[in-house]
């Protein structure tokens, strides 16, 4: 057995893909996905009661009870259900709301978890090319049962958007419903950061949202955006969501902190405004969309990257470039975050890095 584990190690390791935990300190922030400077604020209240069981038995506080009220009503839709984590959350709803005879078609490029979510499920699933309409039209047409589409609408490795709208004609022509991780999207995007999907204003033709805490919001933790029907079926079925200690009061107190904000918009346009900074210099390895808070810099060879990897390293700027598996093959790129709190001297220095 251990021959099996170790010639895997090794297989990483002479790939230079092997993965390890490190802390990095680098005081110049291109990497997190704290984009709104918001992991540093503190809830007013705090409560110091631990967690007691999972949500189905003494884990449902009231606070839980509020937060998912408010978030469903700042959101726009009927209900809100909270999860540990977006993974979870993911996990949750594919495993469970997809039955054996449906389908799930899905984006190639989007995240392990929804594709996680997928493997656990009893519905065939199909994939489809990354925001290729026609793709996805050719795709629709071979399945079978209830289809359901999975997207992001904004892909974290790619920094770029689902077409949402066409997405939506092609599921209403096929009787399909879509669902939409909106992960990096939420605190960015739209009025008070309520998203993409909010922001196009289509919020009642999507199927179910999955919005998260972690990334823009500077916490962790996620919630599944739906009608009550759902909501309620999840909470009978979903097993990630079933069978997992329920979080303590502490984290509802966070959560509530870091999205019901009167200082969003502030903090949504200082990002923006560096990425106008940082966009200004034109370049055809920039393959994100321009208001994106990901960057990803793609289209040269992989020496060229590492080169470039190397001399970001050296000025203090940490990036890490992006190997396949995460990425297919030949789709090596780097990937930088921007954030509301990013200096124009910081971004400045990048642009040397990167153009220079
Ligand atoms: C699109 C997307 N969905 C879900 C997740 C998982 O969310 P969490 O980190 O809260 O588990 C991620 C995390 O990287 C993500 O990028």
């Amino acid at each position: 057995m251990e021959h099996i584990f170790d010639n895997k190690l090794n297989e990483r390791i002479s790939n230079g893909q092997l993965r390890s935990l490190n802390h990095f300190s680098s005081p110049i922030d291109f990497f997190s996905n704290d984009y709104l400077g918001l992991s540093s604020v503190k809830p007013k209240s705090i409560s110091h009661k631990g967690s007691t069981g999972s949500r189905l038995l003494s884990g449902t506080s009231s606070i839980s009870l509020v937060t998912e009220f408010k978030l469903a009503k700042f959101f726009d839709c009927e209900a809100a259900l909270i999860f540990n984590s977006g993974y979870s959350a993911n996990l949750g709803v594919y495993s469970c709301i997809p039955s054996r005879g449906d389908t799930i078609i899905y984006d190639e490029y989007v995240h392990a978890s929804i594709r996680d979510g997928i493997r656990l499920s009893f519905a065939e699933s199909l994939s489809f090319k990354h925001n290729d309409l026609t793709d996805l039209e050719k795709t629709l047409k071979k399945s079978k049962g209830n289809c359901y589409i999975a997207v992001e609408s904004l892909y974290s490795m790619e920094g770029d958007m689902a077409p949402l709208r066409g997405m939506l004609n092609l599921a209403d022509k096929y009787d399909a419903k879509l669902i939409v991780d909106e992960a990096h999207a939420v605190g960015v995007f739209g009025e008070n950061g309520k998203g993409i999907v909010h922001a196009r204003a289509i919020q009642d033709r999507i199927f179910i949202r999955i919005v998260t805490f972690g990334k823009a919001y500077g916490f962790h933790g996620a919630a599944v955006l739906s009608d009550e029907k759902i909501k309620q079926y999840l909470v009978n079925f979903s097993r990630p969501f079933i069978y997992t200690t329920a979080p303590s009061e502490d984290f509802y107190h966070r959560i509530q902190a870091v999205v019901f904000r009167k200082d969003i918009y502030s903090r949504q346009k200082a990002l923006h405004d560096n990425l106008t900074f940082f966009r200004e210099q034109e370049s055809e390895m920039l393959i994100s969309e321009p208001n994106s808070p990901i960057q990803v810099l793609r289209g040269v060879d992989l020496e060229s990257l590492q080169i470039i990897a190397k001399r970001c390293i050296e000025k203090d700027i940490f990036t890490k470039l992006i190997f396949s598996p995460t990425v297919p093959k030949g789709k090596e790129c780097l990937r930088f975050c921007f954030h509301s709190f990013n200096t124009a001297q910081e971004i400045s220095l990048l642009k040397n890095i990167l153009f220079t």
